[in-house]
């Protein structure tokens, strides 16, 4: 999973290709690299590490050349380092790679036997290796689309020649890729996002395509070697721009953004006069469903299990939640009268668009939420529920969680006030208990201090658990993917009734357990949890809303969140547990914005 840009331009391109591989490195940032042609040959500069790195090097020795392609990667086959980061190039051909390509060790064996060397551990240079053997015999176009037919997998290309320098061809195969124009320069890249700067105006290669990119034209072919024309899409202007602004870094800004992400997706979803929440474009009627199925990977997967509680709760509707990865390759009963939901903020996850392909060819009815609207899942599903979130940079997700549980709050009221499973009365009281949630948000900001203190008393524990109940349980599971992906402390997340089933068996002296207990149904059966953990040496962080009443002495520590509607639990007690996780990684001193390992958009299986 990586970035690919691609630029053939009038002008020397290596300074743009840097801009934009900035922005892709969402996608992966353990290397980077690019090829220009200059002078008539192929001049390839990459480095493991971020894309500053790169810069630095293009600074001591600039890369001219008007026709260039670079890469942001994350590593799947090999060890990030300079040999296998990106471009992979020969004399005469140089490629850069998103995906996997799947028979790669097969065609490796193969020609290897036949005296070709590899100088790398990736799959993709046996792309250039098989496009070098070809181009003795073949024009550019052909020889791309005979070793298409040699490849298995998902993946985007982007490839310049050296002995034609006047375009870039780019290929998709599974993984995105959108076209962008400008006077006298176009552009090839992962997303539209990567190409804003330079171009609103888009098109998007569909599966099987292949595009000829020159200064002057754009060229489409689909996988029958037929010429196409494409739709170009005007992009919207992004106002909300992505800087950090006066903050220490990305996360903790789109912390801080909360109230105001939800304040305008409340806007966009409820009417302002009517106070009604508007859904217009629903591709099934609600009253003639059974079943709703949500779907999503990650910290989305979570919003969609919070989901469930919510649409079990005001509906009559049976629920169902599926990690991407497991949907796509079960054996899924497909049912007309059951409506999907798929969850990505990025919307270009490739096992969630997997699973939504997987339903498009079943014919049953789609629908997305996501916050990048111009996203392969969002143009791709029946209906598309944006969260109007702005762009999210910190690779760990938190406003984006916060906008995917409002969409599926409204939807589940929605549909339950459509159906007649809620009353009038109660449906009107729960959208006025809803527009309270942005200064209610702001409110559990204000815990920040106190979790600092929390987070310098736990950073150096060796694990951690986090428990809840019903809404909560969701929650716990957050709040631990939150812990473990920023500061890289083990954290489990558990049904609190589940411990006495194994769990407990990891509590020992001092270790941190955090327990949601809002004052809800569960909350007494939560506390007597919490005891069995304190009895047993537990380190407890209580965060509840029971009004600042101390509830043991026995807890180290106790959080007091505003009191809300009980079904708005999960909103506000999520506030605590992203500031601890980022306070937790800040003393170890993690790197917040970009984790290791990690990568904001997941586009590889
Ligand atoms: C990656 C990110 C997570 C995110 C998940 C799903 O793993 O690091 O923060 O929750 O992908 O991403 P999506 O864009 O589909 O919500």
């Amino acid at each position: 999973m990586c970035g690919i840009i691609g630029i053939a331009s009038n002008k020397s391109v290596s300074v743009n290709i840097i801009n934009a591989l900035k922005k892709l490195e969402y996608r992966g940032y353990d290397s980077a690299g690019l090829a220009t042609i200059t002078n008539g040959e192929i001049n390839e500069k990459k480095c493991p590490g971020r894309v500053e790195k790169l810069e630095k090097i293009l600074f001591q020795n600039p890369s001219e050349g008007n026709l260039g392609i670079g890469h942001v990667r994350w590593a799947t086959h090999g060890v990030p380092n300079e040999v296998n980061a990106h471009p992979h190039s020969s004399e005469i051909v140089s490629v850069v790679h998103n995906g996997i390509i799947e028979n790669s060790d097969e065609l490796k064996r193969v020609l290897e036997k036949s005296g070709k060397v590899f100088k790398s551990q990736t799959d993709t240079e046996v792309i250039t290796v098989l496009l070098t053997e070809k181009l003795k015999n073949l024009d550019p176009l052909n020889a791309v689309f005979e070793t298409l037919d040699m490849l298995r997998g998902s993946f985007a290309l982007g490839i310049i020649f050296k002995n034609f320098k006047d375009f870039v061809i780019g290929a998709r195969r599974g993984s995105p890729l959108a076209v962008g124009y400008s006077s006298n320069e176009n552009y090839l890249g992962s997303d539209s996002y990567a190409l804003k700067a330079m171009t609103n105006k888009i098109s998007y290669l569909d599966d099987g395509d292949l595009c000829v990119i020159s200064k002057n034209e754009v060229k489409f072919f689909n996988s029958k070697k037929d010429k196409i024309n494409k739709e170009i899409f005007t992009l919207s202007e992004d106002k909300s721009q992505a800087s950090k602004g006066n903050y220490k870094n990305f996360m903790i800004k789109e912390i801080f953004e909360q109230p105001i992400t939800a304040k305008t997706c409340l806007k966009e979803y409820i009417d302002k006069i009517r106070g009604e929440i508007n859904f217009y474009n629903l591709p099934v009627d609600p009253k003639k469903i059974n079943k709703i199925a949500l779907i999503g990977c990650g910290t989305a997967y979570h919003s969609c299990l919070i989901a469930k509680y919510w649409l079990e709760e005001f509906t009559s509707l049976s629920v169902e939640t599926d990690i991407a990865s497991e949907f796509r390759y079960r054996k899924v009963r497909f049912d007309k009268n059951t409506l999907y939901l798929f969850v990505s903020q990025s919307g270009e996850t490739a096992d969630t668009y997997a699973a939504l392909e997987l339903c498009k060819k079943e014919n049953v009815k789609t629908c997305s939420v996501v916050n990048v609207v111009e996203s392969s899942i969002a143009r791709n599903s029946d209906c598309v529920l944006p969260i109007h979130a702005g762009p999210e940079i910190g690779v760990a997700s938190t406003k984006a969680f916060i906008g995917q549980m409002l969409v599926l709050y409204l939807l589940s009221l929605k549909i339950s006030e459509i159906r007649n499973d809620i009353d009038r009365k109660e449906y009107k009281n729960k959208i006025n208990e809803l527009k309270k949630i942005p200064s209610l948000l702001s409110e559990s900001l204000k815990q920040e201090e106190k979790i600092q203190i929390i987070a310098k008393d736990i950073y150096k524990s060796n694990g951690s658990m986090f428990l809840g109940r019903g809404f909560s349980f969701p929650i716990a599971l957050e709040g631990a993917l939150k812990l473990k992906e920023l500061s890289y402390l083990h954290a489990e997340g558990y049904p609190a009734g589940e411990m006495k089933h194994g769990p407990l068996a990891l509590i020992e002296d001092g270790l941190p357990v955090v327990v949601i207990a809002p004052k809800d149904k569960y909350f007494e059966k939560t506390l007597s949890n919490m005891q069995e953990v304190i009895a047993r040496g537990g380190k407890v962080l209580l965060l509840t809303n029971s009004g600042g009443k101390v509830i043991s002495e026995n807890i180290r520590f106790q959080i007091d969140l505003p009191e809300s509607d009980i079904t708005l639990t999960p909103f506000l007690f999520t506030i605590p547990l992203q500031l601890l996780s980022y306070h937790v990684a800040l003393f170890k001193k993690c790197d917040i914005d970009k984790p290791r390992n990690l990568a904001k958009s997941v586009t590889v299986e």
